[in-house]
C-alpha cells in the first residue's frame, strides 16, 4: 500500500513520513520545498519536487505509483501572516486542495486524510471545543481550511472520495531521534522562538498581548506532540480504509497553557532565564483554543504518548540544541 504525503518535507509532513515507516507503511512524498527541507525526508523515500497546484506534475507522480490514499499537508499555515496575505492563503490552500482532489478523482483514489486546524473554529463558543461546535474563523488561514472541508463534504457525495478531516491544535516537539524537528524560515511559532531565546539567538520572547480575558491575560493554547499527531493520522487512515466513512476529529491534549505558562515551563526544561517583552496583540489570534479529543480517543483508539508540556518542550529543545541553525537546506 503506497501513501502519498503532500508537503512531506515540511515540519508535520516529515514526522508523518517517519511515522508511516515506523508503522510499516510505504510513503512517497511530494513537496515544492517552499517551506520544507529535502534533508528532513529519508533518502529511501521516493521524493518528487513540485507543487500541488500543478496538475501535470500530480498526474505524472500519480501515474508512477499505485497510490491508495493521500495525506494532504501542503499548505501555508500561519494565522498572523494570513491576515495580511489572504490571496496567498486562498491560492495555495484552496486551489492546491482543489487540484489535488480533481487528480485524485481522475486516478480513482478514494481516500484522503486532510490536515485541518483549530483555526476553523475562531473564538470558541464553549471550552473544550467539540467537533460539532460552530466554525467562524477569525483568520483567512482558518477560513481557507474550512472552505476545503466543505469541498471534501461535497466530493464525498459526488465522487465517493472519503476523507478524514483532522483539526490540529498547537503542534510542537520533535522526533525522539532528534534527527528531525521544527525549522520554519522565518520562525513564528511560540515554542521554537522561546528556545531560540534560551540558545541566545534572540534577546527576548515577545508576548503578543497580555490583556486577553484569560487568568494571566495571555492566550491559551492546547499543545500536542508532533509524533502523537502523526500516530493519530495512521489510525485515522487505517480506520478510513476499513470503514470507508468520512469523519472529522480534533487533535489536541485537552489541557490549555497560557503563553506565560509555556515560557515558564521552557525555563524549567532549559534551565535558562528567557527574557520576555510584552507587545501588542497579533491579528487573528483567538484568546483560547482548547480541544476535546475524546472522539479520536474513543473512535480511533488514539493514545497520546508525549502529552506533557515538559516532554513536548524537551524534545523540541533536543532538536534545537543539535540543529542550532536548523536544517542546512
Ligand atoms: N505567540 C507569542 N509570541 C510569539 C509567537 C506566538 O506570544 O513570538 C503567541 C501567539 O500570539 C499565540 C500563541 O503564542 O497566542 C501560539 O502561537 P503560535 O504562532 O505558536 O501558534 P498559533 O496558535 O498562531 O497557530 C498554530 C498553527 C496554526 C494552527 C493553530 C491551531 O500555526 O496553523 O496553531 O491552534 F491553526
Amino acid at each position: 500500500m503506497v501513501i502519498c504525503v503532500s508537503g512531506g518535507a515540511g515540519y508535520i509532513g516529515s514526522h508523518m513520513v517517519k511515522c508511516l515507516q515506523e508503522n510499516g507503511l510505504d510513503a512517497i512524498v511530494i513537496d515544492n520545498l517552499s517551506n520544507g527541507h529535502r534533508s528532513s525526508v529519508d533518502e529511501t523515500v521516493p521524493f518528487y519536487q513540485g507543487d500541488v497546484r500543478d496538475r501535470i506534475f500530480l498526474e505524472s507522480v500519480f501515474s508512477q505509483h499505485a497510490i491508495q490514499a493521500v495525506i494532504h499537508f501542503a499548505a501555508d499555515s500561519l494565522v498572523g501572516e494570513s491576515v495580511f496575505e489572504p490571496i496567498k492563503y486562498y491560492q495555495n490552500n484552496v486551489v492546491g486542495a482543489l487540484t489535488l482532489l480533481d487528480v485524485m478523482r481522475q486516478f480513482e483514489i478514494k481516500s484522503l486524510i486532510f490536515s485541518s486546524t483549530a483555526a476553523t473554529y475562531g473564538e470558541p463558543v464553549s471550552i473544550p471545543i467539540l467537533e460539532s461546535d460552530p466554525t467562524f474563523p477569525t483568520s483567512p488561514y482558518g477560513e481557507s481550511k474550512l472552505v476545503v472541508e466543505k469541498l471534501l463534504k461535497w466530493s464525498d457525495v459526488a465522487y465517493g472520495i472519503k476523507s478524514v478531516i483532522l483539526r490540529y491544535f498547537n503542534v510542537a516537539g520533535a522526533h525522539p531521534s532528534g534527527l528531525i524537528g521544527e525549522d520554519h524560515q522565518p520562525e513564528t511559532h511560540l515554542i521554537p522562538l522561546i528556545l531560540k531565546v534560551a540558545l541566545k539567538k534572540a534577546p527576548a520572547i515577545k508576548i503578543y498581548g497580555d490583556d486577553y480575558a484569560t487568568p494571566d491575560g495571555t492566550c491559551i493554547r492546547d499543545y500536542i506532540h508532533v509524533m502523537d499527531l502523526a500516530q493519530a493520522h495512521v489510525l485515522a487512515l487505517l480506520n478510513l480504509l476499513k470503514t470507508h466513512q468520512s469523519a472529522t476529529y480534533n487533535l489536541g491534549n485537552g489541557e490549555g497553557f497560557s503563553v506565560k505558562e509555556v515560557i515558564e515551563t521552557a525555563r524549567k526544561v532549559t534551565q535558562c532565564p528567557i527574557e520576555t517583552q510584552v507587545v501588542a496583540r497579533r491579528s487573528g489570534d483567538p484568546s483560547i483554543l482548547l480541544a476535546s479529543s475524546d472522539k479520536a480517543i474513543r473512535e480511533l483508539g488514539w493514545n497520546p504518548q508525549y502529552n506533557r508540556l515538559e516532554t513536548i518542550i524537551q524534545s523540541a529543545w533536543a532538536f534545537q540544541q543539535s540543529h542550532p541553525d536548523g536544517f542546512l537546506d
